[in-house]
């Protein structure tokens, strides 16, 4: 029996976007093709030991060559809208407008039109994760230049595409990128850096999401009529034990660490959150660090970053019981700052990866706590998915049985409780490159065979139930 077709629709509204993901480092491939410049991916994998097998995305699922494969597959579902990424560096090959590569133009002005024709609305990120490797040689997110280079880079695709293109985000996910790649070292540019280089990174991230969006705001809005935002990730996290106030506390901090980071410039305050700039000020104390404020300030000079998204753009995967770690002794570091731990509660099922818990409860949670939060903005889901580890089976029950319980939990969030959400983006259209974790963890709706060169697409069965949902959507908009 097909779960998903017992989803009810009618709780999504009559524009609800139907879309899923992808980002251009997961499945380009073509890394060095057609003029495309080296981005912080390609470096990193080509050096050895960081990921999976040593795999790289130099082919990945190469919808550069085989874009028309990945438009049946748009077809096939019948997505009203599809989320992917532009690779900075295949339009500009050394990230700056000096050279513009007129490949990469081809390439996304194809992509874009054949979208278009195919009544699917295109939303574009415009930096996934792989800033052009000839930034990080001058000093990449961490150096204030990045701000500039950032801002003529989305205005250049503002320009060039946004007669077309309606919805941006800007960066994706600032915390996984800052985190990940400039403390843990487990991303591009595998640097580690504990405590420090974190807060500068989203500091940039932020400060060239904020010039882009006032860019686009000034010189492109009433030209163009698109909105502009920046994709938030978030686990959604409660209390290890809901009676002991110190977990209820750092429980505040790990959502600030992670949402309001980032959430509370643009849509609350301005400014970081409070228990962000006192921990941190305090660790600074303790540890005798006095080389100026680790987490960087908003000067008054610049553009503020409050009000600068048109609408909020969430990713959101997983959930945590949060216990207090506070005074728990630890190094300088991003945790340590946090003073808190997330653990997965035992009943929780695992997909996959080990940080994947499966909790679709935690989107309906997360859903209201940024209406409360974030002045009730207009929410697009634009990274939701269950991951599996081979060898997998084309009948995924499983992940049939998440996008029924999580579409269930976000109707409820819509109907019950009056969130505004605009759109569900499954991750991913395709299997694809998982970052560190190479081609092992698959999130498609589209399996690949990747030891094959043709990487033939094929429905998983999730990928058909995914359909009829939103054939049966689109069904009864038709009758009323
Ligand atoms: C990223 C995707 C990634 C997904 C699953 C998100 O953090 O935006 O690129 O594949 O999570 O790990």
């Amino acid at each position: 029996m097909a779960v998903l077709k017992q989803l009810p629709v009618d709780a999504f509204p009559r524009d609800f976007a139907w879309g899923a993901a992808t980002a251009a480092y997961q499945i380009e491939g073509g890394w060095d093709m057609d003029g495309k410049g080296p981005s912080i991916w390609d470096t990193f994998c080509h050096a050895k030991g960081r990921v999976f097998k040593d795999q790289t995305g130099d082919v990945a699922c190469n919808s550069y060559q085989l874009w028309e494969e990945d438009l049946k597959c748009i077809q096939q579902l019948g997505l009203t809208h599809y989320r992917l990424s532009f690779s900075w560096s295949r339009l500009l090959p050394d990230g700056t407008t000096n050279y513009v590569n007129p490949k990469g133009v081809t390439y996304y002005n194809k992509v874009i039109n054949d979208l278009i024709a195919n009544a699917v609305m295109p939303m574009i990120t415009l930096n996934h994760f792989d800033l052009p490797q000839a930034l990080e040689n001058r000093g990449g997110w961490k150096s204030p230049e990045i701000v500039e280079f950032f801002d003529s880079y989305a205005k250049f695709c503002f320009e060039t595409f946004g007669d077309r293109v309606k919805l941006w985000i800007t960066v994706n996910e600032p915390y996984v990128c800052a985190k990940l790649g400039y403390e843990d070292g487990l991303h591009a540019p595998g640097l580690k850096e504990p405590g420090t280089s974190v807060y500068l990174v989203g500091h940039n991230m932020l400060r060239a999401h904020t010039r882009a969006w006032h860019s686009y705001d000034t010189h492109f809005r009433h030209l163009q009529g698109g909105k502009v935002s920046i994709g938030l990730n978030s686990d959604w996290a409660e209390p290890l034990d809901p009676d002991c106030p110190e977990d209820v506390a750092a429980t505040q901090r790990y959502m600030d660490f992670i949402l309001g980071w980032f959430a509370c410039p643009v849509f609350c305050t301005g400014d970081y959150p409070e228990s962000m700039k006192s921990r941190i000020q305090a660790k600074s104390l303790q540890f005798g660090f006095s080389e100026g404020p680790r987490l960087p300030e908003f000067s008054e000079n610049e553009l503020s970053p409050l009000g600068t998204a048109d609408f909020f753009a969430l990713n959101y995967y997983t959930s945590r019981k949060v216990k207090d770690t506070s005074s728990h002794p630890s190094e300088l570091s991003f945790t340590g700052d946090q003073g808190a731990e997330g653990v997965t509660d035992p009943s929780w099922p695992v997909c996959g990866v080990s940080w994947l818990a499966v909790v679709p409860e935690g989107l309906h949670k997360l859903l209201n706590y940024i209406k409360e939060t974030c002045n009730n903005p207009a929410i697009y889901i634009t990274e939701n998915g269950f991951s599996q580890i081979g060898p997998v089976e084309l009948e995924d029950t499983d992940r049939c049985q998440f996008y029924q319980n999580t579409l269930q939990e976000v109707s409820k969030a819509i109907r019950d409780d009056g969130v505004d959400v605009r759109g569900y983006f499954a991750w991913s259209l395709l299997d694809n490159f998982e970052w560190a974790d190479g081609f092992s963890v698959r999130f498609g709706l589209f399996h690949l065979d990747f030891s094959k060169v043709e990487l033939k697409r094929t429905i998983y069965r999730s990928g058909r139930e995914y359909a009829a949902v939103i054939s049966r959507h689109r069904t009864k908009l038709e009758k009323t």
